[in-house]
């Protein structure tokens, strides 16, 4: 469902709701979670790949030859946002086989809310990719924000990014700072609290995913 605004898809499917109540659930496990957060990216992830290019080949099946759609065009590349956006990797992954993998390393100050950066690799060249980046919590907007700036500065020019869960705030900051970039979002949730914390959200997503607090 686009969000009055064909850059913002904003999910509405049956699965996807039910997968994010598993996540909110505070009883919901480090193992179940990890793999339900994958799950939702391959969900989130097919709705962002629906504008890829097809090109034509002939095939030969038990019956005749025909000319049939395969995926044309730019090479991928996904970009988690470290660390809670490494759980998203590996559902993509089963859609892209082929992408490549960067990483941003970030992480929010506590006190200033700003994000911190601290690793960036990207794949080289990366202006010809398709990139996907993804982090499963958009909350002030301040991490992906910076992250897309870095992949603007380093040549990247076609950019989708992916979460699990925005807050209003972050989803207009963003969709503000960085208008051509299409964003897919899983749920939009209510608010903030006096912390950034997305409510009513899921809590912290990387202590969740890998069993840290
Ligand atoms: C979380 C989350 C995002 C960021 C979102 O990461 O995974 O990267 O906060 O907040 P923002 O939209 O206000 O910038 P965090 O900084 O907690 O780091 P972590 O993934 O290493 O735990
Ligand atoms: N980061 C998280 O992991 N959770 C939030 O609710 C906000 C930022």
């Amino acid at each position: 469902m686009y969000n009055n605004n064909e850059k913002i898809f904003i999910c509405d499917h049956p699965l996807v709701k039910h997968k994010i109540t598993m996540l909110r659930d505070k009883s919901t496990g480090t193992n179940e979670f990890r793999a339900i957060v994958e799950e939702i990216a391959m969900l989130v992830g097919y709705e962002a790949l629906r504008d890829l290019e097809l090109t034509y080949v002939d095939v030969e099946t038990p019956l005749e030859t025909c000319s049939c759609p395969v995926i044309a065009g730019k090479k991928q590349a996904i970009v988690p946002i470290l660390r809670a956006g490494l759980g998203m990797v590996g559902g993509l992954l089963k859609l892209m086989p082929t992408a490549k993998v960067g990483h941003i390393g970030m992480y929010r100050d506590e006190e200033t809310l700003e994000p911190q950066p601290y690793y960036c690799k990207l794949p080289s060249p990366i202006d010809q990719r398709k990139i996907f980046v993804v982090d499963p919590m958009l909350a002030t907007g301040g991490s992906a924000i910076e992250a897309i700036d870095f992949i603007k500065k380093s040549g990247g020019k076609d950019i989708n990014f992916l979460c699990v869960i925005a807050a209003p705030q972050g989803l207009e900051r963003l969709a503000k700072a960085h208008p051509d970039v299409k964003i897919y979002v899983g749920n939009l949730d209510r608010d903030l609290n006096e912390h950034a914390y997305i409510l009513p959200g899921l809590g912290d997503a990387g202590d969740r995913i890998f069993g840290t607090k």
